[in-house]
């Protein structure tokens, strides 16, 4: 499938997607990628589009990168959160979305802690919806950008095998990367405490492992999960040194995986917990790739749900 036959007014998740449409978005970044290598990194392919960033949760990467994305394609970029706006009034999503809707906005990108949020406003408001980011559910920018550096470096899915480690239970990330992994042909592993694997997660298509000596001679692709304190709402394992202990990614541990292994992370890191400074600096960590990667396929994203029709440097 090439980028024109893409249909979708919005990108809610990975769950969704077919393997065609996945390629389609991958594809489409790979020859968006070049656009931040030059002099003057924009193309027009956007102009007189107009993107809202709704931000109701902290963000970095995945904020700057949207923002950056909507520029570089020439769309007129407006950034929101949630401190500063009339949510603190007590001004409901829908009202909020209705009244930037009014405005004349093209497309929405929301990061919000309820699941489903950008579902529903998927139904309500006309202008393209994009997830990036809701509650525990998925995040399929990230899910994307993660694929699409795995393939950049791999050069294939079929039979390639992924760790996902950490806490599962509590990551859209991990949802976005199996759902999207395994439809590109790729076997997906989630390792972790009991205690953070959600009892569905094999319903999903991956495998599950309770310890991560015991199989981390096995994959192509260890993908770090942090841990999130913030979303725990029980104590879940001993302490944290106890975590680092069994499922942290240290050099001693690191001796055991592939010689090609490759170490990826979606960031925040907690250094010195899931991952030791070494392994996060080190020649196997392809961490800022990924986030080299997450802009190109934002404007991917952006693009293909725009629906414009003209070529990447045309309008
Ligand atoms: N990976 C990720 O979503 O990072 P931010 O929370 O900084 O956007």
């Amino acid at each position: 499938m090439d980028r024109t036959k893409w249909t979708r007014k919005d990108l809610l998740g990975l769950e969704d997607l077919s393997a065609d449409e996945l390629v389609a978005i991958l594809d489409t970044a790979e020859s968006l990628k070049e656009v931040s290598t030059r002099s003057i990194k924009k193309v027009p392919a956007l102009r007189g589009k107009v993107v809202v960033n709704l931000f109701f949760e902290p963000s970095t990467r995945t904020r700057v990168s949207f923002e950056l994305a909507a520029q570089r394609m020439s769309a007129d970029v407006v950034q929101m959160a949630s401190t500063g706006s009339s949510t603190q009034k007590g001004e409901t999503l829908q009202d909020t979305a209705r009244n930037i809707e009014a405005m004349g906005v093209d497309i929405v990108v929301i990061r919000h802690s309820e699941a489903g949020a950008p579902h529903m406003l998927a139904k309500i408001l006309e202008p393209s919806i994009v997830n990036a980011g809701d509650g525990r559910h998925e995040h399929p920018t990230q899910g994307l950008l993660d694929i699409f550096t795995i393939r950049e470096h791999k050069k294939r899915f079929a039979g390639l095998k992924v760790a996902i480690v950490g806490d599962i239970s509590h990551s859209r990330v991990a949802r976005s990367n199996i759902w999207g992994l395994t439809k590109l042909g790729a076997e997906v592993t989630v390792v972790g405490p009991s205690t953070l694997i959600p009892s569905h997660i094999e319903k999903m298509g991956a495998k599950v492992f309770y310890s991560l000596d015991d199989v981390i001679g096995e994959f192509d692709v260890i993908n770090m999960l942090r841990i999130q304190l913030e979303r725990q709402k029980t104590k879940l394992f001993p302490s944290i040194r106890e975590y680092s202990r069994l499922f942290g990614l240290n050099a001693e541990r690191l001796k055991k995986a592939k010689k090609d292994v490759l170490i990826m992370h979606p960031g925040p890191i907690n250094r010195g917990v899931e991952l030791a400074a070494d392994v996060a600096d080190g020649p196997h960590s392809v961490i800022l790739n990924q986030v080299t990667n997450g802009l190109a396929v934002r404007m991917a994203v952006l693009y293909l749900v725009s629906g414009a029709k003209g070529g990447i440097d045309q309008k």
